[in-house]
């Protein structure tokens, strides 16, 4: 016998073959069961307790769905493209199990709002496992960041030395980007935490069905307030792709930095074996390969930024076939966000700094020239006028291969005659970044007070 469609008595021909395969998504939505069974279960619950079916058939529908839960979970379960996706699949099955009963389920629901509440309630899930990660990617930086809370390094801007900072520092904006990550993706959380279900098809339902109990009973903070909109919205997929692309993004400068500061003419950092790979011609090899992953993970995660919101324009209201695109592109963008986290937070854990190497790059690229000018200006030089003797000390010292600190008192006043002990002591980049005391700066007392404000926080998610 062929195998018939739930919609099949309107066709006098079934469908074309290649279009039967175009049509299914079940090879990637089968995915989505758990939380289709589980809002499954939810809805014949709220059936029988109105009376809307009987409550024997109510009671048969949810054990069934626990069955079909458990073939699903032990590998047992046998999906099948003819049925299209997910939804089709499980509701066959369960008529298959328990006959006419199953066949009540799909009472005052439309596919339309089924698929959005399981999409919303896998979405939850991916949302809290990813704050998760969050958090531990952000105490690994911190747990490193307080390790070198007095590391010198070179600041940078054009990736030329621009001033001293402490490397904890430089963590520490790494931290305030996934800081504003974890917030984009607990925002995001707000809006997809809200029930489609009992918008139907997209008018809502005639049956006196209970939107909030349902609601309740599978943790959503609230109800979609219009029917058309609870079945056409993938704003809230968009917003999740947002996020994860945004948040891969960061990590992918981080990553930028990690192979910079490995690499061996800078050679500041070194990465465990345990996150390198070798090489199959060159013995010597040790690359970061865990890192350039993760740096080009944004390119996936953009993508389906991108997918998305193509996706959505240009539908019109209200549910339409585009929106079965959503799946792939949410399933990539959750994974890869994870994977990238995971590796993130193992790679910083078993990160190792060379500290005199960091304050050798930093020494050579003159990051006190600034102090210097500084300084002859709170001595009553203007402050173009420092400016420039600095500029012209340093174009000579570079000539000569010299560094800042290296010059005498007598050197320095060829240029600037006004400098006294006081000007050599503010060449050292250990005076540089104390002064920078205060809320943001890089001053060592500083960056512990931040680390311990957010290792406190964190504690307390
Ligand atoms: N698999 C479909 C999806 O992902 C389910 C909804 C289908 N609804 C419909 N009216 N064809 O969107």
């Amino acid at each position: 016998m062929k195998k018939s469609k739930p919609w099949s008595t309107r066709f006098a021909k079934p469908p074309n073959e290649k279009l039967a395969q175009f049509n299914a998504s079940v090879h990637f939505d089968k995915r989505l069961a758990e939380f289709d069974v589980a809002a499954s279960v939810a809805h014949a619950q709220m059936l029988g307790a109105r009376g809307i079916i009987p409550a024997k058939d109510a009671a048969n529908i949810q054990r069934g769905l626990k069955d079909i839960l458990k073939e699903i979970r032990n590998g047992a379960f046998h999906w099948q493209t003819e049925y299209e996706d997910v939804h089709f699949n499980i509701e066959r099955r369960l008529i298959e199990k328990i006959g006419g009963a199953g066949k009540r389920l799909h009472t005052a629901r439309s596919r339309n709002d089924q698929t959005a509440a399981a999409l919303r309630l896998f979405l939850r899930a991916q949302t809290d496992h990813i704050l998760d990660l969050i958090a531990d990617a952000r105490l690994a930086l911190l747990e490193l960041a307080e390790k070198h809370a007095n590391t010198l390094a070179a600041g940078m801007t054009h990736m030329q030395t621009a001033q001293p900072v402490v490397f904890g520092h430089h963590l520490l904006a790494y931290d305030d980007m996934l800081q504003r990550d974890a917030g984009r993706f607990a925002d995001c959380r707000k809006r997809l935490n809200l029930s489609p279900l009992g918008a139907g098809a997209l008018a809502g339902v005639g049956f006196p069905i209970d939107r909030r109990r349902v609601a309740k009973t599978l943790g959503f903070d609230g109800l979609c307030q219009n029917s058309i909109d609870a079945v056409s919205d993938r704003d809230f997929a968009v917003e999740f792709a947002a996020a994860a692309a945004l948040m891969t993004a960061h990590l992918s400068r981080f990553c930028e930095e990690i192979i910079v500061w490995c690499s061996q003419p800078f050679g500041c950092v070194s990465l465990d074996d345990s996150f390198c790979t070798g090489s199959s011609i060159m013995p010597q090899k040790k690359n970061p390969d865990a890192a350039e992953l993760v740096r080009a993970k944004t390119g996936r995660t953009a993508g389906a930024l991108t997918s998305l919101l193509m996706m959505i324009k240009g539908q019109p209201l209200a549910y339409n076939k585009d929106n079965q695109e959503d799946k792939e592109a949410v399933f990539d963008s959750a994974d890869t966000a994870q994977n990238c986290l995971v590796i993130f937070a193992g790679m910083v854990r078993a990160m190792r700094v060379n500290t005199a190497r960091m304050r050798e790059l930093l020494d050579s690229g003159y990051p006190t020239a600034t102090e210097l000018a500084d300084y002859l200006t709170a001595k009553g030089a203007a402050f173009k006028d420092a400016h420039a003797a600095v500029g012209a000390l340093v174009r000579a010292l570079s000539d000569s291969g010299k560094r800042l600190e290296d010059i005498t008192l007598e050197e320095l006043r060829r240029y600037a005659p006004q400098a006294d002990k006081g000007a050599l002591l503010a060449l050292r980049p250990e005076n540089a970044v104390r002064i920078r005391n205060h809320t943001g700066g890089t001053a060592p007392k500083e960056v512990r007070r931040q680390i311990a404000r957010r290792k406190a926080a964190l504690k307390k998610r």
